[in-house]
């Protein structure tokens, strides 16, 4: 694992953002993992500009987002599928076509969710996964106390995050009460994670996710055989480490 913490949160997108570049550039094939939120989207924009800018090409490459609101199609402007259209596809030159996020309109959540992963699979799973992570810990719409196996499932919002996300929408009443989500184990299984966390809000989840308990047990379940692709938040975690980066101007005290 290799934690960098930069002054700003453009500093820290544009370093997050070379490393998307510097993997389309070795492989153009790319497979992505995506996430929504506001923490992505100035390395979105960065991508963007060098997409303009003809330094990087996103037509053969692929993405998988990593979650979904259950019950909003496509064209709602809370949608994550929307979210993605607007801050970033629409500004590279992916074919849509090759970009995936959860129907939140499917019938059948199972078939859903079972396609999604097993089209991942035949893709050669994702090379490079971008997260976010929630104040609280959360990662896609794993909670905290989500199990570190959990494949992508329905998964019911807390009420915190009812609450916080209700700002979104006209009314409280509108907010979903689920989503799709890829599991924390779908996405342990990437064979490379940029985690990035702006803001002294974060810190607290930083630090859990790089000191605290869960990284023990993470630690274990990867000896075990229990992750695939291993997971270590632990700088003593044994080489070669595909674990998780942790860019964060805050986690460690800076301004
Ligand atoms: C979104 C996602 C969420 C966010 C998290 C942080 O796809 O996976 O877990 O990463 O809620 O959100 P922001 O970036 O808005 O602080």
């Amino acid at each position: 694992m290799e934690i960098i913490i930069c002054k700003t949160k453009e500093e820290a997108s544009r370093k997050a953002a070379d490393l998307v570049a510097a993997l389309l550039k070795a492989k153009p094939t790319a497979v992505l993992g995506l996430a929504t939120g506001s923490t992505p989207v100035p390395m979105y924009q960065a991508l963007a500009k060098d997409c303009a800018a003809g330094k990087i090409s996103f037509k053969k490459a692929k993405s998988w987002n990593l979650d979904e609101y259950l019950g909003l199609p496509p064209t709602h402007d809370q949608s994550y599928r929307y979210f993605m259209d607007k801050n970033l596809f629409d500004h590279i030159d992916i074919v849509k076509k090759n970009t995936h996020v959860l129907n939140g309109l499917a019938k059948d959540w199972r078939k859903e969710v079972k396609s999604y992963e097993a089209a991942i699979k035949k893709a050669g799973g994702i090379d490079l996964q971008v997260l976010g992570i929630g104040s609280d810990g959360h990662i896609a719409f794993n909670e905290p106390g989500s199990s570190l196996t959990s494949r992508t499932r329905i998964v019911s919002l807390t009420p915190q995050t009812i609450k916080d996300n209700a700002r979104f929408f006209k009314k409280a009443a509108d907010v979903p009460k689920q989503a799709l989500s890829m599991g924390v184990g779908s996405i342990m299984e990437a064979k490379r994670i940029v985690l990035l966390a702006f803001g002294a809000n974060k810190a607290d989840a930083v630090k859990g996710a790089v000191e605290g308990g869960v990284a023990e047990e993470v630690l274990r379940l990867a000896r075990r055989g229990g992750v695939e692709g291993g997971a270590c938040v632990r700088s003593a975690c044994p080489a070669p480490c595909r674990g998780p980066q942790v860019t964060s101007p805050r986690a460690c005290g800076s301004p």
